[in-house]
């Protein structure tokens, strides 16, 4: 419990993603595994193949929480990177475009910053790791604009974008499993300020 309440934050580089490629997925399946995501181990890998692309993208920012045990576990996860100004071919990126529309996709999406994957495990969440993840990534946001993918049901993360002063833009399928997801925009000028890491 200890090592869950002294956990250190650090940049996370992209060969990180790759030798820490199990270990990122088991994360992401501990905290996308309950409601409202109820997400499979197929999902997790999935999500280990996606991040490793990502962590190739121009503009990769990531953070990991690190259990503060000799094994050094991540327990916290968030990264982002700069959306290209041309739309990116896929059937996922054509339902998000389609979503929110032409102006939507110039205003928030293309050429503005994606904020991906974000999640800690259950028995961390609520103390703080989340929060200081998220100001860490932020920080390094240069863009106008951000934009996420999050659950459409009402869950912790929605509640703090929403208190972040992210707005709701679209609501489409865009998940790996059904159910409807909420696109949202921050614009960066309206943002409260970040809060400082926790000691
Ligand atoms: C979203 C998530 C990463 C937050 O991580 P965390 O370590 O719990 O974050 P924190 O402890 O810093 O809490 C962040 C905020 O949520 C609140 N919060 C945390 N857990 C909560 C809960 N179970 N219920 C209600 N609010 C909660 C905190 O009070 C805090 O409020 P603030 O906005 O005033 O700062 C975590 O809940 C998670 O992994 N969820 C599952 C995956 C997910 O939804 N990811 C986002 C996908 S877009």
């Amino acid at each position: 419990m200890d090592a869950v309440l002294r956990p250190t934050l650090e940049p996370l580089r992209p060969a990180d993603v790759r030798t820490e490629r199990d270990a990122l997925e088991q994360l992401y399946f501990a905290a996308f595994s309950p409601p409202p995501y109820v997400e499979s181990r197929a999902e997790a890998q999935a999500f280990g193949a996606l991040a490793q692309r990502d962590a190739q993208r121009p503009g990769y920012v990531a953070y990991v929480a690190r259990a503060a045990t000799p094994e050094r576990t991540p327990i916290g996860l968030v990264y982002g990177y700069q959306t290209p100004s041309s739309p990116p071919g896929g059937d996922w990126w054509d339902r998000l475009l389609a979503a929110v529309e032409r102006e939507g996709a110039e205003r928030w999406i293309l050429g503005q910053f994606a904020f991906c994957w974000f999640a800690v495990v259950p028995e961390a969440q609520g103390m703080g790791i989340g929060g200081a993840l998220y100001d860490a990534v932020m920080r390094h946001v240069a863009t106008p604009r951000a934009w996420l993918v999050t659950h459409g049901d009402p869950s912790p993360a929605r509640a703090m974008y929403d208190r972040r002063g992210w707005r709701e833009i679209a609501r489409a399928e865009l998940g790996w499993v059904p159910g409807e997801r909420a696109v949202m925009g921050l614009e960066r000028g309206s943002a409260p300020a970040p809060r400082s890491l926790p000691s």
